[in-house]
């Protein structure tokens, strides 16, 4: 099993196994996509990528971290959309979305503003999540979610969802991630509730369970569904790797094709030992564990690299049966990592800082979409 090899997930065939990692571009008008958008997610399908995952895009207004997030809560943003994801299937590239809730994370600035707490004056609004903990000080703190706030959110992903698919994704990616709203449900560390969705580790997963059922039945057959979570909040008392296992486990006759494994983003002060592949352990247990195909990411920045995480060489078939990329990627654009040959190569093999629209500053300090720069 190799990089280059096909991959059928749901009703889709994949060209490859390599997979364009969302990235957040603060470049939505009131939700809606972009020409910046186009030329980002574009030029990554031309580059032969086989899946080109478009950012945490909101389900709701208030579902999103900044006002120039992208959204599908509105059937004008799906209009938006379309365009993009024909141009990305044009290419020969699957077209994917990332739906998702920001949660206690939401109402802030921009990166490149500071990233703090929006004031009302300032375009900002009331953010919702399990319990009404902030994520850290210079983040607005939220409402607690009431059972039918949860309903609404619930629909709001199946709507969502099947926006999308009308628009032309044909992969749809759930954000359980980076703390936002699902990932601060599946933590005890962010849920303080005593409710059916608080406490026991069922109780926890409820909402994501929902979510899941709601998308699957809101696209038709065949639509690949993937989640993303973060393996660990890298905290004790927090998400670990035990209950990740056992959440996938739940979902597996559910619906889900891949897990796309991540970690971090629910603790503030939480540190990640950042490195080389510092995730694809997690992706490789979870796989091992329960047999659902994942995706790993994260500091995969050479073609031999994330040939080593897909391939079968130490008998365990690999760390993950895809692996993605997001800064590499994005670096590449510009031009570096010229020692490899094929286009995609050398878009794996760029360098590991990007040069962002905003200046040559790593990405994890000019935003809070990633992991640890949501730390
Ligand atoms: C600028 C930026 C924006 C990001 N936006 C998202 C996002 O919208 N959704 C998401 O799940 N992860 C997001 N991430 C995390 C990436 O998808 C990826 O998991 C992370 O950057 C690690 O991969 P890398 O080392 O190849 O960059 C973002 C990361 C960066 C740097």
């Amino acid at each position: 099993m190799h990089l280059f090899d096909p991959l059928v997930l749901g009703g889709i065939r994949l060209k490859n196994r390599i997979f364009v990692s969302p990235v957040c571009q603060y470049s939505a008008n009131e939700g809606h996509p972009t020409t910046w958008h186009l030329v980002h997610l574009g030029s990554r399908a031309v580059g032969g990528a086989a899946l080109v995952l478009a950012e945490a895009t909101a389900v709701e207004a208030r579902g999103r971290i900044s006002p120039a997030d992208s959204g599908i809560w509105l059937d004008s943003q799906a209009d938006a959309w379309a365009p993009i994801a024909r141009f990305i299937a044009e290419q020969g590239a699957a077209a994917g979305m990332q739906l998702a809730h920001a949660g206690r994370k939401g109402s802030t600035a921009v990166p490149w503003r500071g990233g703090k707490e929006l004031s009302a004056e300032h375009g900002g609004w009331p953010t919702v999540a399990p319990s009404a903990v902030a994520f850290a000080s210079e983040y607005p703190t939220p409402a607690a979610m009431t059972a039918a706030d949860i309903d609404t959110v619930v629909t709001a992903f199946a709507d969502g969802a099947r926006r999308a698919y009308a628009a032309g994704f044909r992969v749809l990616e759930i954000h359980a991630a980076h703390g936002y709203l699902i990932h601060e449900f599946l933590s005890a560390l962010s849920n303080r509730r005593q409710d059916e969705y608080g406490g026991s580790f069922e109780n926890r997963m409820r909402l994501v369970r929902r979510v899941v059922a709601a998308v699957r039945d809101a696209v038709p057959e065949g639509t690949a569904l993937l989640l993303r979570i973060s393996a660990t909040d890298w905290t004790d008392g927090g998400w670990d790797l035990d209950q990740s296992c056992a959440l996938v486990e739940s979902l597996k006759n559910e619906g889900i094709h891949l897990v796309d494994v991540s970690s971090g983003g629910n603790v503030a002060t939480a540190t990640n030992p950042f490195g080389p592949g510092y995730q694809t352990s997690f992706a490789a247990a979870i796989r091992l564990r329960t047999g659902v195909p994942t995706g790993a990411v994260g500091m995969i920045v050479a073609p031999a690299q994330a040939d080593h995480v897909v391939a079968d060489r130490t008998g365990r078939r690999g760390a993950a049966r895809t692996r993605a990329a997001a800064r590499s990627v994005l670096a590449a654009a510009g031009g570096a990592g010229a020692r490899c040959q094929s286009r995609v190569a050398r878009a794996v093999c760029a360098r590991m800082v990007a040069r962002s629209r905003h200046g040559s500053r790593s990405h994890h300090a000019t935003t809070r979409c990633g992991p640890r720069a949501s730390a």
